[in-house]
C-alpha cells in the first residue's frame, strides 16, 4: 500500500492521474495537494470525502506546510505534476515559471530530503518528477526523435525552467541519494485539459463560433498522447523504474498543427450533423448552420522561439517499463470531443475570470 502526495493535483494530468489512481489502486492513499491557480481547479477532482482521497489547498514552495503533511500523511511517494505549463504565459511573464517550476521543485526535494533520509533508512520512497520533452529543444524534418541521452536545449522559458529542475532532481540523486525518477512526455490531450492549449481552445473556440489561431504557417509538429496513457507510463515508473533513471515517454503520433486543427473541424461538423441538439446548444458554431467550422482558421502572427518539431522515440519506456500506449488517436480525439461537448459547465467555469482577461490583453477580444 502506497501513501501518495500528488503535487499540481487540480491540473489537467495531475487530476486525470489521481482519477486513475484511485479507480485501479482503490486500497491507496492518495493527498492532492495544489495552490489552485488559473490553471487548478477543484471541481477537476474527486469531493471530499471520495474512500483514499484528501485534497490540500497549499503551495509547493510552503516547506513547513509540505513537510507538516509528509509526516501526517506518512508519504512515501511524491508525483510532482506542480507547475507553471503554458508556454506563451512562459513568453509573456517568466517569473512565476521560474519560482514555481525552479524554486518549488527544489523546495519539494529539500523537504523530500530532510523528512525520507534524515532519520535514517527510511525503507521505500520515491520522488517522480513529472517533466517534458521541451526541455530538448527543436528537431528538424530529418532529424531521430528524443531520447533519454538527447541533450538539453530548452528554448522558452517554460522548458528553460523545466530544464532547470531536471538537473535539481538529478542532482538530489547523484549527491544526496534521494529515490527519484523522471519521466519526459510529449503533449498530452484528453479530459480537463484547460482550454489555453491548443486542442481544447480549438474546441471551445469553435463551439463558440470564435477565430481558431493557428500559429505561423501551422506546420509546426507535435506528438500526441492521451492523458491517460501519460498516466500509465507515470505507474509503470513508479512500478518499475530504476532510482536515478529518466524515461521517455511518447505517443509515436506526429501530427502538424493545422492537420490537427481540421481534423477537430471535421470531427466537429460530422458530430453537428449527426446530432441536432448540438445546434441548438451551440448556435454560434458554423456547423449549427451547416457550414464547416474550417471557416473559423485563422492563421496569426508565430509564437516566439517556435519550436518546430517535438517527437519522442519511447524504446527505454518500452524495454525497461513495459510501456506501450493503449490509446489511439482516433479513438483518443473522439473520447476528447464527447468529454468537451458533456462537460460545458466545466469548461465555461475555468473561462471565467482571470483567463479570459489574460488573453484579451494579449491577443486581443477576438481570440478569448
Ligand atoms: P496544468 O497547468 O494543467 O496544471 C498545473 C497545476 O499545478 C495546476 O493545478 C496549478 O494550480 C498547480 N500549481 C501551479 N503552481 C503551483 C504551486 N506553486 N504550488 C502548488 N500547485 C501549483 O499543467 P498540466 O498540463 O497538467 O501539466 C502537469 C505537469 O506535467 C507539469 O509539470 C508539466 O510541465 C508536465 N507536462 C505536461 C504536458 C502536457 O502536454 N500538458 C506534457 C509533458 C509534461
Ligand atoms: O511537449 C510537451 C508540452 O506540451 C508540455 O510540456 C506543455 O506543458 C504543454 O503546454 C505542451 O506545450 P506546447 O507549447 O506544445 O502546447 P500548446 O497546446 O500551447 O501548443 C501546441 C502547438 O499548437 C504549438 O506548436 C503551438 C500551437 N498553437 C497553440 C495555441 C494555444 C497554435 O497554433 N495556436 C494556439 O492558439
Amino acid at each position: 500500500m502506497r501513501h501518495l502526495l500528488v503535487t499540481g493535483a487540480a491540473g489537467f494530468i495531475g487530476a486525470n492521474f489521481v482519477r486513475y489512481w484511485l479507480e485501479r489502486r482503490p486500497d491507496d492513499d492518495v493527498l492532492g495537494l495544489d495552490a489552485l491557480t488559473y490553471a487548478g481547479n477543484r471541481a477537476s477532482l474527486p469531493p471530499d470525502g471520495h474512500p483514499g482521497f484528501r485534497f490540500v489547498h497549499a503551495d509547493i514552495l510552503d516547506e513547513a506546510a509540505i513537510e507538516r503533511l509528509m509526516q501526517a500523511h506518512a508519504i512515501d511517494t511524491i508525483v510532482h505534476f506542480a507547475a507553471e505549463s503554458h508556454v506563451d504565459r512562459s513568453i509573456h511573464g517568466p517569473d512565476a515559471f521560474v519560482r514555481t517550476n525552479i524554486v518549488g521543485t527544489h523546495a519539494l526535494l529539500k523537504v523530500a530530503r530532510r523528512v525520507w533520509l534524515d532519520g535514517g533508512d527510511p525503507g521505500p520512497r520515491r520522488f517522480h518528477h513529472v517533466s517534458t520533452d521541451e526541455v530538448f529543444g527543436s528537431l528538424g524534418p530529418a532529424d531521430p526523435r528524443f531520447t533519454e541521452a538527447t541533450p538539453f536545449a530548452p528554448n522558452s522559458p517554460y522548458a528553460a525552467s523545466k530544464a532547470a529542475a531536471d538537473h535539481l532532481v538529478r542532482s538530489y540523486h547523484q549527491t544526496f541519494g534521494l529515490p527519484v525518477t523522471t519521466t519526459n512526455c510529449s503533449n498530452n490531450y484528453g479530459p480537463y485539459q484547460f482550454p489555453e492549449k491548443l486542442i481544447p481552445l480549438m474546441l471551445v473556440n469553435a463551439l463558440e463560433g470564435r477565430p481558431l489561431p493557428v500559429y505561423g504557417d501551422g506546420g509546426n509538429v507535435r506528438d500526441w498522447l492521451f492523458v491517460t496513457d501519460h498516466c500509465r507510463a507515470i505507474e509503470l515508473a513508479l512500478d518499475h523504474g530504476r532510482a536515478g533513471e529518466t524515461y521517455a515517454v511518447g505517443g509515436h503520433n506526429e501530427w502538424t498543427n493545422i492537420a490537427i486543427v481540421r481534423l477537430l473541424c471535421r470531427l466537429l461538423d460530422e458530430s453537428f450533423g449527426a446530432n441536432p441538439a448540438l445546434r441548438r446548444r451551440f448556435a454560434r458554431c458554423p456547423a449549427a448552420r451547416g457550414d464547416s467550422c474550417e471557416r473559423l482558421i485563422a492563421f496569426v502572427a508565430d509564437r516566439l522561439g517556435h519550436d518546430r518539431r517535438y517527437a519522442i522515440d519511447a524504446a527505454k519506456a518500452e524495454r525497461a517499463l513495459g510501456f506501450v500506449p493503449q490509446e489511439t488517436f482516433e479513438s483518443g480525439i473522439g473520447k476528447t470531443i464527447t468529454w468537451y461537448l458533456e462537460h460545458e459547465s466545466w469548461w465555461r467555469s475555468v473561462m471565467d475570470g482571470s483567463y479570459r482577461a489574460w488573453v484579451e490583453q494579449h491577443y486581443g477580444r477576438e481570440s478569448a
